[in-house]
């Protein structure tokens, strides 16, 4: 039987676009029906950013005050999946994907229907994906999936070469010499692979170890180090937006921020990291291995 899909997305350079339309390829080809949303913010963001448009974004981003966005509605009143794909910004969802989360007419669609998110980010997902997981549980979802893009590269590279990119607007080689920003080509060509893992689960309606099927296949990867710095940077980010949002000078107080999080990014976290791996992470095995596993499944907060 015909099976309703509704993906629902916002993307400002096109790539988690290209993601959603590579993974839901799969479900069509199969015959299935899918209604693809993209969400439009008031006013749009625009790609290129400046430097001062990308850091400004941070305090809502964090804070989780929506964008704005063109009304948007719905074919169906009810789908069989919902795909929820968005990026993180600042270790939070985008300010776009905030307003869909937020949004009633997505929270009525929502509710009681299996959900699977999609991310499309540079390797920083795991507090977002919390903060997902809340709002989808709150509007009553079932998250029953959940797969992550990221750049293939170390996080001080693809934190030199996003910035690059955002900050351009081209996603080539910096100076020729970096590779390429993002996710990559490949990666993004073969995210049919993971819509076929998930076919067989929506065909027969039995959701039950989806994810597990899907971390099998390495549809999300959890690094130890990123799941060490995350938290820590979630709480800095935290504060910095509180304190920025309160300032009536905000312009002056978010280029101190900007120098604040490239030395935080390119210094600091290296450092904690180095102390943290020779003293405390070889004793850590266990917990370490149990955060992993929280991460990596779809469990949503009670
Ligand atoms: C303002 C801003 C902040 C971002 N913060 C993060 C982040 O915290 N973690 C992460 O993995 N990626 C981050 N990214 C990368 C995005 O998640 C995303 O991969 C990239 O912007 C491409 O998405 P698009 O399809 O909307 O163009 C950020 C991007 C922007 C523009």
């Amino acid at each position: 039987m015909q099976k309703k899909i509704l993906s629902i997305y916002y993307s400002q350079s096109g790539q988690l676009g290209d993601i959603v339309d590579q993974f839901c390829n799969t479900f069509i080809a199969a015959g299935h029906s899918v209604e693809k949303v993209r969400v439009n913010p008031v006013p749009a963001f625009a790609f290129p950013w400046t430097a001062e448009r990308f850091f400004d974004a941070m305090p809502e981003s964090v804070l989780g005050i929506p964008a704005s966005l063109q009304p948007f509605s719905f074919k169906e009143d009810k789908y069989d999946l919902i795909i929820f794909a968005y990026q993180p910004w600042y270790l939070s969802p985008s300010t776009p994907a905030n307003a869909v989360l937020q949004d009633p007419l997505f929270q009525s669609v929502v509710k009681d229907t299996s959900v699977i998110t999609l991310i499309g980010a540079r390797n920083m997902w795991l507090k977002a994906q919390e903060r997902v997981k809340q709002s989808l549980g709150k509007s009553g979802a079932k998250l029953v999936g959940n797969i992550a893009w990221v750049d293939r590269n170390s996080n001080l590279v693809s934190g030199v070469t996003i910035l690059y990119w955002m900050l351009t607007g081209k996603k080539d080689r910096m100076w020729g010499i970096f590779p390429r920003p993002g996710v990559a080509d490949e990666d993004i060509a073969a995210a049919g692979k993971f819509a076929a893992v998930v076919l067989p689960a929506l065909e027969s309606g039995e959701w039950k170890g989806l994810q597990q099927a899907l971390v099998a296949k390495d549809a999300v990867e959890v690094k130890t180090n990123l799941m060490f710095i995350e938290p820590r940077a979630t709480k800095l980010f935290s504060i910095w937006a509180n304190f920025i949002s309160r300032r009536r000078n905000r312009k002056a107080w978010l280029r101190v921020f900007k120098y604040y999080l490239l030395v935080a990014l390119f210094i600091v976290a290296p450092v904690v990291l180095l102390i943290n791996n020779i003293f405390f992470r070889p004793f850590l095995g266990k917990s370490i291995a149990k955060k992993k596993q929280y991460y990596l499944d779809v469990n949503q907060p009670s």
